[in-house]
């Protein structure tokens, strides 16, 4: 059977880089609160004009580096984001563009902070059907272009960047030793809308809006819902907890992440973290990780990783995949 493979990945971070302190001279709030209540420390801005599409070729040349191709090898290009340039062309046909690539595909996804997962295990289902050998899964994001600046629950959370990575066909044996993408869970349950949400867009304001969340419900849900769903995509590869390396979670508290890992039963010496310098990246967040770890040098080739994230919708779900 053909397995889809992490062949490279990399990702850009935008210089800009805005510590707590930033905050505590224009809101109400503090460096400890915000520390001890999400793990973040830092972010990085996008500069003005810098947009989604700037950063997302960046991390997309980077990812072709690190697997040793060149633009022309890739067939397809998946972006995750719901922070676009425009409202259309999509981010991903402007990456193309950016990248000078003019054959194969280009679309975005759109599943906020999850968007990765569902961007990776839709690239992945058209690499198993034959649709192409090589695509490019792409999350980036300026979310600090949809803050309100003057809500200090939010405004302090999340940060800007992207992470890519390049997924390449391979034959395999069929078994849950192989290389590559194993199994996957997606879920969504659109009543939960009003948890998370922006207050414009195209068909109703006319506007881009802001972010607007229920924090502590939003909260509850991701505790509940991410070691669920990561125990679910490991039974359907045939693997449990104890089998697992690597817990590439989405970065958006630490309080989230620690209580995941102790779910699953997991060290966190066996997690992924970058929330203290990205914050919440959304989409980008799971392959900003992943790279910041694979330049790292922490992943061994066979090593069994969960990558999980929740966000707006709410959606949800997991990739499990051998590196
Ligand atoms: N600085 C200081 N105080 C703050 C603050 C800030 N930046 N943000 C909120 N507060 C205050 C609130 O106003 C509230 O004050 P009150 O009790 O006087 O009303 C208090 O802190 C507690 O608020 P609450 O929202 O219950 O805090 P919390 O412990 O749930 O932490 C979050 C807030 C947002 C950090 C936390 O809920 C969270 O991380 N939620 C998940 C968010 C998430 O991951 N979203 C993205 C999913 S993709």
């Amino acid at each position: 059977m053909r397995r889809s493979v992490i062949r490279g990945s990399g990702h850009y971070l935008p210089e800009r880089i805005v510590e707590n302190s930033w905050f505590e001279e224009r809101l109400d709030t503090s460096d400890e609160w915000i520390r001890s209540r999400t793990g973040i420390e830092r972010r990085h801005f996008a500069a003005e004009g810098q947009t989604t599409s700037d950063l997302g070729i960046r991390a997309a040349r980077a990812a072709l580096d690190d697997a040793g191709l060149v633009a022309d090898d890739i067939d397809g290009i998946v972006v995750a984001t719901s922070t676009p340039d425009l409202t259309f062309p999509s981010v991903g046909t402007m990456v193309q563009a950016g990248l000078g690539i003019k054959r194969g595909f280009a679309y975005d996804v759109q599943a906020v902070c999850a968007g990765f997962v569902f961007a990776l295990a839709n690239a992945d289902a058209m690499i198993r059907a034959g649709m192409a050998e090589r695509i490019l899964v792409i999350g980036a994001e300026t979310f600090s272009r949809i803050m309100d600046w003057t809500d200090r629950s939010t405004c302090v959370l999340f940060g800007d960047g992207a992470g890519a990575v390049v997924l390449e066909a391979q034959d395999a044996a069929g078994t849950s030793n192989d290389r590559g993408i194993l199994a996957a869970d997606l879920n969504s349950d659109g009543t939960h809308r009003d948890l998370l949400y922006v207050d414009g867009g195209v068909s109703s304001t006319g506007t881009a809006g802001q972010l607007r969340m229920q924090g502590n419900l939003v909260f509850r849900h991701a505790v509940e819902k991410l070691s669920k769903t990561a125990a679910t995509s490991l039974g359907k590869a045939g693997l449990t907890d104890k089998d697992v390396d690597w817990l590439v979670p989405h970065q958006a508290n630490l309080r989230i992440i620690t209580s995941t890992a102790q779910k699953m039963g997991l060290p966190m010496e066996k997690v992924v973290l970058t929330v203290a310098d990205h914050g919440n990246t959304s989409a980008a967040s799971i392959p900003l990780a992943l790279s910041v770890a694979n330049q790292q040098g922490r992943f061994k080739q066979g090593d069994l990783l969960v990558t999980e994230a929740i966000g707006g919708g709410l959606s949800w779900g997991s990739v499990i995949l051998r590196w």
